[in-house]
């Protein structure tokens, strides 16, 4: 039987005794104990329902109670306060439930019950610019719930969506003319060939920008210049098309390098130059119906609403140089994938100070009928700030890039092994490989353990900590269950059918148990930060599990192997979530 989690179960009987003394039946759901020391689940629903039907609510618990009769299930039924239910689940529906789950592919969690086919959107990286500390947020993020909704059975295509096509590229197109006077790719009537090799390297190009960048905001002429360059790039200018391939070339080899160390991968890899075919079309369309109007020299969607408390300003579909911008590109991005993978949800994980734009661009696909309400979702994240509170800057004032930012990790994270003794017995290559994983766990779980829209404060001595609540700890516990395993099946001992006696035996197998509850609220909430709890939950039940119940050198050898399974199926869970995390776990450490 159970193959589903005790608190879906359990609440069963709960809901027919519900309904069997006339109240509704819906209310009749459990949440884990807010008192474990008192029982593992609870109901609240019966205040809801003696509010509804105008009864005292403790007597309608024990009609409720009394209709439930002797339960299977149930260890123990009691009535707490005004009338809440405490339920302590049975020995006998504990064990099946952990036997069933220790050889169940998803380990505990159900899949979805309708398979969706997913977007998502996510590590926003841009041509010319090095990703910094903020990128690491959609990354992390994205790639979890990339894995997480995969994980539940949907179908998910992630996407890093390039920022390769707005104004940034008439900047660095410009700037460079002033670099380079003669090159061939600003000279309008060179007709030969544009060389194959770049004339710029990804480290010029970097600083190439920022210069622009500053040299646009006080020049008017640059600016100016910039914009047209823009406008001419994306009407097919062919110098500059050649150029902008370089760009995109050298700028996607070093960002790869960044996503790689962080295991983070993506399915496509489109930029928004990729939706720029559809513009056209799009934009004659939208004027057509109604929905793009002239506003001085420009065209421009209005998507405010009358109940906004704050004045939204209109969507910019075409500049007044007439140059496709951030919105269009993100608005013809949706029609291009409606036409390549139609999809029935699309998530974009982007940092919450984009909130607006991606308010404008939504309410505008749904306006013109690109997708229905509610199938786009903003995915937003807060900043990694410094101890100043303030998104987090350097000691010399700049940001963070990435690639730096990964560099400082994998040091510290060959410095802390080291000083723990740990990975004395690894060779020099594999001593590395365990030090990046130590690096990448802890970037990422100190991401993951924050809601998504919490802000941080980086702070890379916590979280690289061997102690607390780190990505470190928890690859320290994977691998000693590893060690623990691997050692029981040296001396030929083997894992059998789980009985639980003690009562930490008990709690880890309530905490296994939970793994779909997590599963299911990180889903629907797009809220890694449950998964991380879950895990971190896991590795300290099973701590107590292993510091008070002896597993190897017992005289019986079906406790041996009980306990054996309950520690192959917490490391399998323990491993599985932490992949969901984006997390792999050494052998060794
Ligand atoms: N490249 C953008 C940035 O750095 C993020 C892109 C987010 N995705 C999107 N569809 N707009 O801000």
């Amino acid at each position: 039987m159970q193959n589903k989690d005790l608190i879906s179960t359990l609440a069963v009987p709960i809901r027919q005794a519900f309904e069997a003394v006339g109240i509704d039946a819906a209310l009749g759901q459990l949440k884990a104990s807010d008192r474990p020391d008192l029982a593992d689940f609870q109901c609240n629903g019966v205040l809801a329902a003696a509010k509804a039907v105008k009864k005292n609510p403790r007597e309608l618990a024990t009609a409720v109670l009394e209709s439930l009769g002797e339960q299977v299930l149930y260890d123990s039924v009691d009535i707490a306060g005004p009338g809440f239910i405490n339920i302590k689940v049975s020995e006998s529906a504990l064990q099946q439930r952990i036997n069933t789950l220790a050889t169940a592919e998803m380990l505990g969690a159900n899949s979805v019950e309708q398979q969706r086919s997913v977007i998502i959107d996510f590590g926003g990286p841009n041509v010319a610019k090095p990703m910094h500390v903020g990128h690491l947020r959609s990354s992390i993020i994205g790639e979890c719930l990339k894995r997480l909704f995969r994980f539940c059975g949907d179908e998910v295509i992630g996407d890093a969506h390039f920022g390769d096509w707005g104004f940034q590229m008439g900047l660095l197109i410009v700037a460079l003319e002033d670099k380079l006077p003669n090159s061939p790719y600003h000279n309008a009537n060179f007709t030969g060939e544009y060389p194959s090799e770049s004339p710029v390297t990804i480290a010029e190009l970097e600083q190439l920008y920022p210069e622009a960048a500053t040299e646009a905001k006080q020049n008017e002429t640059f600016r100016d210049r910039a914009r047209k360059a823009t406008a001419e790039l994306q009407a097919g200018r062919a110098g500059y098309l050649a150029l902008w391939r370089h760009f995109v070339a050298v700028s996607k080899i070093a960002l790869q390098r960044d996503f790689s160390a962080l295991e983070v991968t993506f399915d496509l890899w489109n930029g928004e130059s990729d939706a720029d075919a559809l513009v056209a079309d799009m934009v004659a369309e939208l004027k057509q119906s109604g929905l793009a109007v002239p506003d001085q020299g420009a065209i421009v969607i209005h998507v405010a609403k009358e109940k906004d408390k704050r004045q939204l300003p209109p969507l910019l579909l075409v500049s007044s140089e007439g140059s496709s911008m951030y919105g269009t590109t993100d608005l013809a991005t949706i029609l291009q994938r409606r036409r390549d993978n139609d999809f029935d949800l699309c998530l974009y994980c982007v940092d919450q100070r984009q909130a607006d734009h991606f308010t404008q661009v939504f309410r505008a696909s749904y306006l013109a009928g690109y997708a229905q309400e509610g199938q786009l979702e903003h995915i937003a994240n807060g900043t990694v700030n410094g101890s100043d509170g303030k998104p987090f800057k350097t000691r010399a004032g700049g940001v963070l890039k990435l690639g730096d930012l990964i560099q400082m990790a994998r040091e510290k994270a060959e410095n802390r092994l080291k000083q723990a003794g740990l990975g004395a017995e690894l060779s020099e290559q594999e001593f590395i490989a365990t030090a990046n994983m130590v690096a990448s766990a802890a970037l990422k779980f100190a991401e993951l353990s924050n809601h998504r829209t919490t802000s941080y404060v980086f702070d890379l001595d916590r979280f690289m900590s061997f102690e607390g609540k780190t990505g470190p700890y928890m690859l320290y516990q994977a691998v000693r269950i590893k060690s623990l395993l691997r050692r029981a099946a040296e001396k030929g001992l083997a894992a059998a059918e789980i009985e639980i006696k003690e009562s930490s035996e008990r709690e880890l197998a309530l905490t296994l148990d939970a793994f779909a509850s997590a599963v299911n609220v990180a889903y629907s909430k797009r809220a890694p930060n449950f998964l991380a709890d879950h895990a971190y939950r896991l590795a300290q039940s099973f701590s107590k599990f292993y510091s008070t119940c002896q597993i190897v050198g017992l005289d019986d050898a079906a406790v041996t192997a009980s306990r054996l399974g309950l520690a192959d199926v917490t490391l399998k869970q323990l491993e599985q979530c932490l992949a969901l995390l984006g997390i792999s776990t050494p052998e060794k450490m």
